[in-house]
């Protein structure tokens, strides 16, 4: 599937940005992730702007999981969006990026002493306490630094999104966040309000990801209120922001079907204000964290096409030179992508046969896409599969020793290597030699 800007050229070659990706291909080699800067400033211009047309407060926060290298976060900084990190790895990069500190928020369920002293000692904005050991672990930190700490606390509230297990993270039985029902939630944010070097500004929660509607968080919203609700009472205490987190799916394929970014927002900004009108509370600040929405659609990865092998009235293989090294998700998550051929755009009465697109790495799961109906391909063709923005190179590893790939971004005609490939000297760089 196409997005953004993503078009067929004069050459029948698919081009992005104004780049023909066969030149790309050329240039930087295979596999190549490429990225559509003016698709990724759109996704984020639209969380914005449906937030300005309602007149709410909100905070757009960039999940850097989703995709995280410099050149990203500056992306960010010029369409005024803020970013979360859930490591110092993160964090640091976030930093040397450009990011404001104040414009990062720090997640994570472990997040171990010395990346809270470096979120500390960086200035970050907003840190998301998760437990009962963070609690402990941050009072300490911040008491010997003798600062104080803006805070959000994260709530598991309890409910189930309709995605795959390993990426859903409301439900009470996660290792994420204070469950509510157990009554940890409550004990928490006592716990902060009793403690001088916190700042609680408010609550967070996240239901999970890849969502196709909205009442999960239209379920987490009223659950959310209805405790903060008993806190104004109980507790005296107002939350002046509610982070309702990311999630929101995008199209992998032509059957996923996703309400559009603003549908979500627009949803969720009504829950909450018939929940504080219900309850007269004082209207909060939103704050979403979008990740996979941002940068998914705007991704593609090229490759090239190396041996085939078709077994007879069982299957055709089509392997090319990536694979679970540069995208884990169909291995981890039984995840479905589209695929096309970057260099002639197939023609809907074209014969097509089912293959299995599958990759170079030592593993029989290493399948980027099952039965697919493809053209026939050669080793002259590059295939482009698409929506790969998001969590392909984040999670990308060196299994095998294979480089990863590189990433190109392009925008107005133009192409910019923000990550190079790495090389085998690379690979060996981290081994202490051997005399
Ligand atoms: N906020 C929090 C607290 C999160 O845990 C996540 C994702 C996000 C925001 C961003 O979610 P997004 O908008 O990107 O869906 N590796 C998996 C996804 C793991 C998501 C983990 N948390 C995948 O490839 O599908």
């Amino acid at each position: 599937m196409l997005f953004g800007t993503a078009k067929w050229n004069q050459k029948d070659h698919l081009e992005i940005g104004g780049v023909d990706t066969i030149e790309l291909a050329k240039k930087y080699g295979t596999p190549l992730f490429v990225y559509d800067v003016q698709h990724i400033r759109e996704m984020a211009r639209g969380f914005k702007q449906t937030f300005k047309e309602a007149g709410v407060k909100n905070k757009v926060v960039y999940a850097s999981k989703a995709f995280s290298c410099l050149a990203v976060y500056k992306v960010l900084q010029e369409e005024s969006l803020a970013c979360d990190v859930v490591s110092g790895g993160e964090l640091y990069t976030a930093l040397k990026g450009g990011m404001d500190p104040k414009d990062i928020e720090f997640h994570g369920n472990n997040k171990t002493r010395s990346e809270l002293q470096m979120a500390v000692d960086e200035g970050v904005g907003t840190i998301i306490v998760d437990n009962f050991y963070e609690i402990q672990l941050l009072s300490e930190i911040l008491h010997a630094k003798q600062k104080r700490q803006e805070v959000l606390f994260r709530v598991t509230p309890g409910i189930s999104a309709e995605t795959h297990d390993y990426i859903l993270t409301g439900q009470a039985d996660s290792k994420f966040g204070f469950d509510v029902a157990s009554g940890q939630a409550k004990q928490a944010l006592k716990q902060l309000l009793a403690d001088e070097v916190f700042v609680v500004k408010g609550v967070h929660c996240h239901i999970g990801s890849q969502i196709f509607s909205p009442e999960g968080f239209v379920a987490a919203t009223d659950i959310i209120f209805d405790l903060l609700a008993t806190w104004k009472k109980e507790l005296d205490y107002t939350a002046t922001v509610f982070n309702v987190g990311g999630g929101f799916g995008i199209q992998y394929t032509e059957s996923d079907t996703p309400v559009s970014p603003a549908e979500f927002v627009q949803t969720i900004i009504q829950q909450v204000k018939e929940n504080c009108q219900k309850i007269a509370y004082p209207f909060p600040e939103i704050w979403i964290e979008p990740g996979r929405s941002i940068v998914a659609e705007a991704g593609v990865t090229l490759y090239s096409v190396g041996s085939q092998k078709d077994v007879p009235s069982i299957r055709k293989f089509v392997s090319v030179d990536g694979g679970m090294g540069d995208n884990i998700r169909p291995a981890l998550y039984d995840a479905r992508y589209d695929a096309l051929v970057a260099n002639r755009k197939i023609e809907a009465n074209e014969e097509k046969e089912s293959i299995n697109i599958v990759g170079k790495y030592c593993e029989s799961g290493d399948v980027l896409i099952r039965d697919i109906a493809f053209p026939t391909v050669t080793e002259e063709d590059i295939i482009a599969l698409t929506s790969t923005g998001a969590y392909g190179y984040s999670m990308a590893s060196n299994y095998n020793r294979n480089p990863r790939p590189a990433v190109v971004f392009v925008e107005g005609g133009k192409e910019t290597l923000v990550v190079r490939r790495e090389t085998y000297e690379d690979l060996i760089d981290l081994d202490v030699p051997v005399d």
